[in-house]
């Protein structure tokens, strides 16, 4: 019984996979007049805890994502939900968009290549993935017509390297010293302009680093495969003294609730918070946090020097903190700190590790 029960499953997240559209077990098609929420990048890291937030929630959820980093594996125990849709598309050349547009009323858009480190070898990927692929989004919404509220998923790069931190969300001139914070800040722009020309209210959202469960990519991860593969030595890029704030998953996404639920209910046609802990920490404490979770403790570290006073690489903002007074004022605050956080993040991956290891799923 429970093995046909596997067959099934995995014929159903095959056929869900491989169709461009799949309107769930029960044939239900995308609703036209329901309430849906659309999330790009739903198969990534934090689209993938959102869309299990909203359909803990009983929302309506369309997972739209075109597999470039995400994977079926965080949102494959997702997928028996009659709530939810899966579809794949590459928002660089959208067919379907439009028309998953039109379905929705709540679009968060989370589909973008996240990696800041690509700034150096590969921009033309950040104005492709996030500028390209955002406006593609905005011109959909814009030929649709009817009211829609946009949620986006923006960075703390935006910021470059700011002269006041904790930054707030007013300050400014903004200078990305990124390709991945520039794209991130065009498609700001972008989302403002078409907010007050067409019919889109619009929440950006700065988060900070977003470390835990799922995630693939950032210092947590690095540090993981690094210690993996060379348990006596751990390089660190730059000088051990970048001071950054981590935000553990599940306070991102209760962040992002929080807010977008506010913002829903409210008339104005544009706000922008920053998402983040209260402190911040060195990446020495983080390479400390991860080696003791690993049970090495003792590891020696070896530092790069890194680039212009000490960064990771070029475009590594070296001190980020971001304000979290504006997002307090709403009446919420997040649960873990920055150590806090990066100690439960290194402990899921490992767990992670041991899961694929055995060869069980990871979501
Ligand atoms: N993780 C962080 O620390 C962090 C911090 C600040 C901002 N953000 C932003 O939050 C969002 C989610 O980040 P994440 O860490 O979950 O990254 P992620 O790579 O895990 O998720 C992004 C998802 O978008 C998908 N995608 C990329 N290009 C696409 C395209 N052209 N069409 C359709 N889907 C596409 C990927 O397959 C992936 O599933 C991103 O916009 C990222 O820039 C992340």
């Amino acid at each position: 019984m429970m093995f046909l029960r596997q067959i099934l499953n995995t014929v159903l997240v095959y056929e869900r996979f491989n169709d461009t559209i799949n309107h769930g077990r029960n044939g239900e098609g995308i609703e036209m007049n329901g309430r849906m929420m659309l999330i790009t990048g739903g198969a990534g890291f934090i689209g993938s805890h959102l869309t299990e937030r909203l359909l803990n929630e009983g929302h309506k959820v369309t997972v739209l994502d075109n597999f470039s980093n995400g994977k079926i594996e965080n949102i494959q125990h997702l997928l028996d939900n009659p709530l939810i849709t899966l579809v794949k598309e590459d928002m660089k050349k959208p067919k379907k968009l439009g028309q998953i547009v039109n379905d929705s009323d709540m679009i968060f858009h989370l589909a973008a290549n996240p990696e800041v480190k690509l700034g150096e070898t590969g921009p033309k990927t950040h104005f492709e993935e996030n500028i390209l692929a955002t406006f593609n989004l905005l011109e959909a919404i814009r030929k649709g017509g009817t009211a829609k509220t946009l949620v986006f998923a923006s960075s703390s790069t935006v910021y470059g390297e700011a002269r006041l931190v904790p930054t707030r969300e007013d300050y400014g001139p903004l200078m990305p010293i990124s390709t991945y914070g520039a794209s991130k800040l065009a498609c700001e722009a972008l989302i403002a302009g078409y907010t007050y020309t067409f019919n889109l209210r619009a929440l950006i959202l700065r988060p900070a680093n977003i470390v835990g469960s799922r995630s693939n990519h950032g210092v947590i991860v690095d540090f993981v495969k690094k210690i993996k593969a060379n348990p006596r030595q751990l390089g660190i890029l730059g000088d051990g003294h970048q001071e950054k704030s981590y935000m553990h998953i599940s306070d991102c996404v209760e962040a992002i609730m929080h807010v977008a639920g506010a913002f829903a209910k409210g008339t104005q046609k544009i706000d922008i918070y920053n998402v983040g802990s209260e402190d911040k920490i060195t990446v020495t404490q983080i390479a400390k946090i991860v080696s003791e979770v690993m049970g090495k403790p003792n590891i020696k570290y070896a530092f790069t020097g890194g680039v212009e006073g000490g960064g990771g690489w070029k475009g590594d903002v070296k001190i980020m903190q971001l304000s979290t007074d504006k997002l307090q004022r709403t009446g919420w605050k997040p649960k873990y700190s920055s150590e806090q956080a990066a100690r439960l993040a290194a402990k899921a991956l490992m767990r992670e590790n041991a899961r694929a290891k055995d060869g069980t799923n990871t979501a």
